[in-house]
């Protein structure tokens, strides 16, 4: 809509039967989510309306459009099993309708976050992470969490940590580092050390990369960079283990756990 107009969505179940499927052969029969979105645009012709899921097909000027927005939408729909459908004419506009398989399981309720309630624990926690602004912003955190924190910069601080003795919990550290001590073997070397110790990863790559890259041993955590304070909670209490598996409302209760061995950090 170059000039402006009006943008319609419509939201509701729709049965995809027999006979619409047969006329389209790239979905099966039965129900459907419908959303559609109806503009009163320009409208395409029949020409740009064949072409317009192909990946890179735009009519718009150079440096204005990707031609990459209907076919993403397209590959999205595909994978989640759906159908999706143009109608259009020329200076009247067009509509957009997608149908996604309806799910009939019952709607899952998910608890709102509210501020304040992030995961807390009293465990001790080394933190390894060479970007000293970051490791500053984790280790404020997870101390705000009720957490004993302990810090290291790079991995042979670490695992020399790791090797005094002191009680550990869990390692938070970065997969990769720079040093000859690589994150990995660090990390299996202090488990070694500290039978019991929970190892959390934290990595610019996602999971899937770095798991199928052959990085990090089955079993490790993961936590992909892009986190939440929320996720980061939720994440260190999931990889301690559900024993203090409190909300921070009840913070009072968190500092009773003697804080024997806890280093300055
Ligand atoms: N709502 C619409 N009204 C009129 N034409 C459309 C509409 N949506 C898509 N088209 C036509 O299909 C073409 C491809 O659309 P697509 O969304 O894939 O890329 P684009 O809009 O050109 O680029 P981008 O999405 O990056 O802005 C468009 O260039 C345009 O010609
Ligand atoms: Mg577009």
């Amino acid at each position: 809509m170059p000039d402006g107009g009006k943008l319609t969505l419509e939201l509701s179940n729709a049965t995809l039967d027999d006979e619409y499927v047969s006329s389209v052969h790239d979905v099966a029969a039965g129900q459907y989510v419908m959303l559609g979105v109806t503009d009163t645009g320009t409208g395409m012709s029949q020409e740009v309306m064949a072409r317009a899921f192909d990946p890179f097909f735009s009519t718009k000027p150079e440096g204005r459009g990707t031609g990459l927005g209907l076919s993403m939408v397209y590959g999205f729909v595909k994978q989640s099993g759906g159908h999706i459908r143009l109608y259009s004419e020329i200076g009247e506009g067009t509509t957009v309708r997608i149908y996604l398989p309806r799910s009939t399981d019952a709607a899952v309720e998910t608890r709102a976050a509210t501020p304040g309630s992030l995961k807390h624990g009293n465990e001790t926690i080394l933190v390894v992470k060479d970007d000293l602004r970051v490791q500053s912003t984790v280790v404020e955190l997870l101390s705000g969490l009720g957490y004993a924190v302990l810090k290291a910069n790079d991995a042979e601080q670490a695992l020399a940590v790791v090797a005094s003795g002191v009680h550990i919990d869990l390692l938070f550290t970065d997969v990769v580092m720079p040093g000859l001590l690589r994150s990995p073997e660090m990390a299996r070397r202090a488990v070694q050390m500290l039978p019991g110790l929970k190892v959390l990863f934290t990595s610019g790559y996602t999971q899937y990369a770095i798991v199928h890259g052959g990085r990090l041993d089955p079993g490790v955590e993961l936590l992909s960079k892009r986190y939440s304070r929320q996720q980061f909670a939720d994440k260190v209490r999931q990889v301690l283990g559900g024993a203090s598996d409190v909300e921070a409302s009840e913070a009072g209760a968190a500092g009773t756990r003697a804080r024997a061995g806890r280093g300055s950090p």
